[in-house]
């Protein structure tokens, strides 16, 4: 199995484009040690030729640019991206949708909460519908023995996990959350038996994730923040981690101390806000990550799961 990190940043990206705080500012002016991020999605493959889009980030073309497997150039319109999963509805993770009209009909896994909201209060399914019928939805059912599989990678045992977390604020269920508005991916390559933990967005690990976490040999987990109050440390916003459904990575019961539990090969983090000191290579916060064998996702982070990484 393949991974392939197309974009790293949480919703915004990094730097972001109106943002001025300490970071995005110190990127601008050169005088951070730091990469520039897209919005999070991550592709896997199980033969390096045909790809899952997790999540379609509004960074899209610039991904697929940076990407040559996505231009395989077989025939005169072609694409390396024969499906895609959507992990909730969220405007970071469905937007790049509307940027593959070109390529429609597209075969889109997703839950019913998510089909709803992106047919409600972010109606893509019904917009798209006049490009070529537009997406085509395949239903992911979450829970423990609904794995499926997707045609182009009949290797990859798939289960999505229900997180807990928040509904967008278009959807009808904001504030009252269902399981199925957000979830995770477990990802077994039944050939090689390498497996894949990915969840860009996770509030709190309850036992059964920490249960599938545990099984993962490669953990790509939410890396948003560092304080649960970082936005408002920044003078940037006034939602906290957790209103936003994402555990911080500080603290007791922050991410750090949860993947220190964990025994898995990799642990990477994903979705990193633009307001997080980890970006900052020098910064003591990345050092104790380093401490820790926790990797900061980047965009073109490559790992070749079954072979070297
Ligand atoms: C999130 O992950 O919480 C959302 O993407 C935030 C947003 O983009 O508004
Ligand atoms: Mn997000
Ligand atoms: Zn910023």
């Amino acid at each position: 199995m393949q991974i392939r990190v197309l974009g790293s940043a949480a919703g915004g990206g990094f730097p972001q484009w109106n943002c001025n705080c300490r970071n995005c500012d110190g990127f601008r002016k050169r005088s951070l040690k730091a990469r520039a991020r897209t919005q999070s999605s991550i592709a896997i493959s199980e033969d390096g030729e045909h790809w899952i889009l997790c999540n379609v980030s509004p960074d899209i073309r610039a991904q697929l640019a940076s990407f040559s497997a996505m231009q395989p150039n077989r025939t005169l319109r072609d694409t390396g991206i024969n499906a895609v999963v959507l992990f909730d509805s969220q405007l970071d993770h469905t937007t790049g949708l509307l940027m593959l009209r070109e390529g429609m009909p597209l075969d889109i896994w997703c839950t019913a909460q998510v089909h709803e909201d992106l047919s409600t209060g972010f109606p893509l399914f019904n917009m798209l519908r006049h490009w070529n019928g537009g997406p085509r939805w395949n239903e992911i059912k979450a829970g423990p023995d609904t794995f499926f599989s997707i045609p182009c990678a009949p290797s990859l045992r798939l289960t999505a996990i229900p997180l807990i977390s928040n509904a967008p604020p278009y959807s009808p269920r904001r504030h009252k959350t269902h399981p199925g508005d957000n979830i995770g991916l477990f990802i077994e390559d039944t050939g090689s038996g390498e497996t894949l933990f990915y969840a860009p967005g996770l509030g709190q690990p309850d036992d059964n994730i920490l249960e599938w976490m545990g099984r993962a040999g490669t953990l790509m987990v939410d890396g948003t923040v560092w304080h649960d109050d970082e936005m408002l440390r920044c003078e940037v916003g006034t939602r906290t981690g957790q209103e936003m459904g994402h555990l911080a990575q500080s603290g007791p019961g922050g991410m750090i101390e949860v993947l220190d539990g964990l025994s898995a090969r990799r642990k990477i983090l994903i979705h990193i806000n633009n307001t997080n000191p980890i970006l900052n290579e020098a910064s003591p916060e990345r050092a104790v990550l380093e401490s820790h064998g926790i990797e900061v996702a980047y965009d073109g982070m490559h790992l070749d799961l079954a072979g070297q990484s």
